[in-house]
């Protein structure tokens, strides 16, 4: 029994005062029940609760932690920054190079906004999208995740051409009419809500490799497929690359696919660990944005000097690709593992990988969209994630969300990691 004495403690102070003691959802647990721990210290690929316990973690702060937490130069970068005053809202010298090295590792992007988090970036992105094109519609996919924004909060519609339901309570309908929901993965779908709504969609976005209803790939030809069809409708595609930029590769899903994005939306490993997010892409539609053009977007903290200084320390280090290489090889070894864990216990799991983004699903069949991720059993999970926090792992509290490894864990993690899967899973049914 691990001991989590002052977790309890300081999750009923936060009760009292936080909705659901959190300030994110997915962190009070309610997905597998039982209380979150509270952190106390991170390094490397470990996190360390207030209670002493040693956890190997794999949800890497949501994503942003792809070279380990604290990793030295970013901890060094924010120090020096933060001496200099924390917050200026007047250009400073971070800013150009943040975006040149952004632009660099992008080549799709010409010119690029920062701002606070991935569902500003997504949101302004969409804006900018409208204001460029004059249209108002916009397409979505089940399963995709683009942050909390009105309009983006929408689940999948009853069939393809369905204009989507609030999928939160606070949201007037009229705000999401203008959003259609399509399966991912589904390129005839996309073709035919095209079709249905002739001249009227500004922007299709999505997420490259869905990362947000645990780990879907796309299938062979569809990025390209979206590519040819949104721009023979004069529709532009944007990729919300918040989670696979800098992740999958160093210049993200794109790269990997080699598909050019009309419009990419940024967040995540670009901050290092502190709030950020940016969007960016053609020259002609980024010059729709104000002070140059009529779409407004600003933001108080945006470009914020000790943001940016974490973000350039943390693309400088992984500018050459090689940290890539390390996260490959750990991942092939976690899945190897993982995979092998399964079939000695016997059991259905269904692993998906990309690079250091992973799921397992535990269900037979491959992932291809929303409605096939929600086949795979959560009560099976929700044992194996318990069973694998009494050994010391802490995955995602949730079988939708992708796991991450990080250059800072050892393959004497990813080796303890395995083990801890093979007698979780040996003992999942007991
Ligand atoms: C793909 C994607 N887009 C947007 C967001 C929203 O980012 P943020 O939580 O920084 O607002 C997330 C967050 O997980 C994400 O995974």
């Amino acid at each position: 029994m691990r001991l989590t004495d002052q977790s309890k403690e300081l999750f009923a102070a936060s009760l009292k005062h936080i909705p659901g003691g959190v300030n994110s959802p997915v962190r009070a647990f309610r997905a597998v029940g039982g209380e979150p721990f509270f952190v106390d210290r991170a390094k490397g690929a470990h996190i360390w609760d207030v209670d002493g316990n040693d956890y190997i973690d794999y949800v890497g702060t949501w994503g942003p932690a792809i070279l380990g937490h604290a990793y030295p130069d970013i901890i060094d970068a924010v120090k020096k920054a933060a001496d200099h005053g924390t917050s200026f809202g007047i250009p400073n010298p971070f800013e150009p190079r943040m975006a040149k090295l952004i632009k660099d590792l992008f080549p799709s992007v010409d010119k690029v906004r920062m701002c606070n988090s991935g569902t500003e970036a997504c949101m302004s992105a969409i804006r900018v999208a409208r204001g460029a094109t004059g249209r108002d519609k916009i397409i979505k996919f089940d399963g995709c995740y683009h942050g909390h924004t009105d309009s983006l909060l929408v689940k999948a519609g009853s069939g393809a051409l369905t204009f989507g339901n609030p999928d939160s309570a606070g949201v007037p309908k009229e705000f999401t009419q203008h959003t259609v929901v399509l399966p991912y993965n589904d390129a005839d779908a996309v073709a035919q809500a095209l079709e249905a709504n002739k001249d009227q969609v500004a922007a299709i976005i999505l997420e490259p490799i869905v990362g947000n209803a645990g780990l879907i790939l796309p299938k062979d030809g569809f990025l390209q497929k979206l590519r040819e069809l949104t721009s023979q409708h004069g529709t532009l595609l944007i990729f919300d690359e918040v989670m696979t930029g800098f992740r999958v590769s160093k210049g993200g899903a794109q790269e990997l696919y080699g598909i050019k994005p009309d419009l990419t939306c940024f967040g995540k490993i670009i901050g290092g660990g502190l709030p950020v997010g940016a969007f960016g892409g053609r020259e002609d539609i980024m010059n729709y944005l104000a002070p140059v053009g009529p779409v407004y977007q600003a933001g108080t903290l945006s470009g914020n000097p000790l943001a940016m200084a974490a973000g350039i320390a943390a693309l400088e280090a992984l500018k050459s690709g090689e940290v890539h290489q390390r996260l490959e090889q750990l991942g092939v070894r976690l899945e190897a593992g993982m995979k092998q864990a399964a079939a000695d216990a016997n059991l259905d799991v269904t692993f998906q990988r990309c690079g250091s983004m992973f799921c397992g699903y535990f269900g037979k069949d491959p992932v291809y969209n929303l409605s096939d991720a929600m086949k795979c059993d959560r009560d099976l999970f929700t044992r194996y994630f318990h069973g694998m926090l009494e050994r010391g792992v802490y995955v995602a509290p949730s079988q939708f969300e992708a796991g991450f490894i990080s250059a800072a864990h050892s393959e004497e993690d990813i080796d303890k990691t395995i083990e801890a899967a093979a007698e979780s899973m040996k003992h999942i049914r007991d």
